[in-house]
């Protein structure tokens, strides 16, 4: 009798878990699954200020925002991975920031973020962007061509470790001439 009745609660219990979150979803907006991807892939990272999230809605709706620099990835319809570039000064240029990269933790180590970095990498030189900045894993962001941004004197506006701020040249040369210290949007809370 027990066993038939904690049988029938955990059906029920399923259910409504189901229902609520079908309910969910269908008033969530792609910009709300793209934040909580966001939110999911930092939440165990360690050098994370699990803010990420909510840069990534503030830069949505800022100025150094590029709607064709904001990428998804997605498995049978779901968001499962984001990438997002948005302008940043360097004296009279502007460059692109990538900032941030997530998938989701059961999606990671499967090329996801590959594919996302490269694809973001090909939209930025069409549009004619010169070179990417980031601030992150240098072992990482080396498989893609990223060195320290040192070697083009291009500097991280706070006192960082030399290798985990890096840029990549779009086309050979493209950074040459371009140094300084880099101006981030506001919404970064940075500059
Ligand atoms: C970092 C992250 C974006 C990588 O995404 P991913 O989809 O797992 O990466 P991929 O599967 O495309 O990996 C591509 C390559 O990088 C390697 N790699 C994956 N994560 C790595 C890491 N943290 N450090 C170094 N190398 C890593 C993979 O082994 C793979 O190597 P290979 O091409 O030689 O086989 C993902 O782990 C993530 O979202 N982490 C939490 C958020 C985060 O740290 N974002 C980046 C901030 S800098």
């Amino acid at each position: 009798m027990n066993v038939i009745l904690g049988v029938t609660f955990f059906i029920l219990g399923s259910l409504a878990v189901y229902i609520f979150q079908k309910k969910r979803f269908k008033k969530m907006k792609e910009e709300d699954f793209v934040v909580e991807v966001v939110q999911k892939a930092f939440l165990r990272e360690k050098f994370s200020d699990h803010n990420e999230h909510n840069l990534v809605r503030a830069l949505l709706k800022s100025d150094s925002f590029i709607k064709d620099l904001s990428l998804t990835a997605k498995f049978k319809g779901m968001i499962v991975g984001y990438i997002l570039f948005t302008k940043v000064k360097v004296g009279e240029e502007t460059l692109l920031a990538l900032a941030p990269l997530a998938v989701l933790p059961r999606f990671q180590k499967k090329g996801v973020g590959k594919s996302l970095v490269e694809k973001g990498h090909k939209v930025a030189k069409d549009l004619g962007y010169k070179g990417i900045v980031v601030l992150g894993h240098a072992e990482y962001y080396k498989k893609f061509g990223y060195e320290p941004a040192s070697k083009w004197n291009i500097k991280f506006p706070l006192e960082i470790a030399d290798e985990n701020f890096m840029a990549i040249e779009l086309y050979p040369g493209a950074l040459e001439n371009i140094n300084g210290t880099v101006e981030y949007p506001v919404e970064f809370g940075i500059n």
